[in-house]
């Protein structure tokens, strides 16, 4: 089985023991629910580390909707037991009180790179997610952070934070990981009705189609609203954003003549999804 720790006093005792030793440790952030997403990122930390921290923490500073952070998932049994197998050395999973206590009122907000795409659709989203990594990294004082690729845009803010606030740790970014029919993992999948779940994959079938067309030359005003319309045409309810991206800075293109990015977040049903992937230039 896998320690489950849960303050910052006995999380900083263990890792000034794994200093001492002359260890080198990751932190996985998660929200738990885990899935094969999540444990690819603890698989790839194990391989460059040599104590792994997975932090569970349903940070109800990132939830612009109530009844979104109602609804979310609470697994912790569940999520120690997929992990303990894989190797993982520690679960920290902190109350809502430790890590913000009565009293507590600072915040990081990171502009530029939150604005747009997600940021403008989940007013205070990404100010909650800044707040919480950077809280994770100075409690876990890790040497490397594993984030995941499926969340573009917030691997972005956390990379921005990381140089802006003068953190020392390194940010390795992670691969999508994808079910057999192409759908990105995540845990709003388990909310899906079976007739929603088999209309999901389109989501990803069109990115992959508008990857290969971009690498081919076409423009954004070429593609993008037929895609949109693809997208509505499968049976999503809402598109709320479909743009192209530079893989690096987020600066919004008109074409993929530089390392590009598609982003989408759209609506099934009720359950808000995104996705994105890299043009691939030929
Ligand atoms: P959560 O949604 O639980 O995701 C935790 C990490 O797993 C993130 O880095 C995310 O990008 C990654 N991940 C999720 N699905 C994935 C997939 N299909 N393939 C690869 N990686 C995947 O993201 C959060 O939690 C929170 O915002 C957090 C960073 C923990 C801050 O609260």
């Amino acid at each position: 089985s896998i320690p489950i720790v849960r303050t910052v006093a006995e999380l900083r005792s263990i890792v000034s023991a794994w200093r001492r030793e002359g260890l080198k440790v990751a932190v996985v952030p998660t929200m738990g629910a885990l899935d094969e997403g999540h444990l690819s990122l603890v698989r790839a930390a194990l391989e460059r580390v040599d104590r792994v921290i997975v932090t569970l923490f349903i940070n109800p500073r990132q939830f612009n909707n109530e009844a979104d952070l109602a609804a979310y998932p609470r697994t912790e049994h569940e999520d120690a037991a997929k992990l303990a197998p894989l190797g993982a050395h520690m679960l920290y999973a902190p109350d809502a009180s430790e890590m913000y206590p009565e009293g507590f009122a600072t915040a990081v907000s990171v502009s530029g790179v939150s604005d747009g795409l997600c940021g403008a659709y989940r007013p205070g989203h990404f100010d909650g997610v800044a707040t919480v990594v950077a809280k994770l990294f100075l409690q876990t004082g890790a040497d490397l952070a594993f984030f995941g690729e499926k969340d573009f845009q917030q691997l972005h803010v956390v990379r921005r934070l990381t140089r802006d606030l003068d953190i020392p740790i390194e940010i390795v970014a992670c691969p999508t990981v994808r079910e057999a029919d192409g759908l990105a993992m995540s845990s709003r999948n388990l909310r899906l009705s079976s007739v929603q779940r088999q209309a999901a994959p389109s989501l990803a079938e069109i990115l992959f189609a508008l990857a290969e067309r971009l690498a081919t030359g076409a423009t954004a005003d070429d593609v993008l609203i037929e895609a949109r319309q693809a997208i509505l045409a499968a049976g999503y309810k809402e598109v709320e954003y479909l743009e192209l991206r530079a893989d690096d800075d987020l600066a919004p293109l008109d074409a993929a003549d530089r390392s590009t990015r598609i982003l989408v977040a759209a609506w099934l049903g009720d359950i808000r999804l995104v996705d994105n992937v890299c043009v691939r230039p030929k």
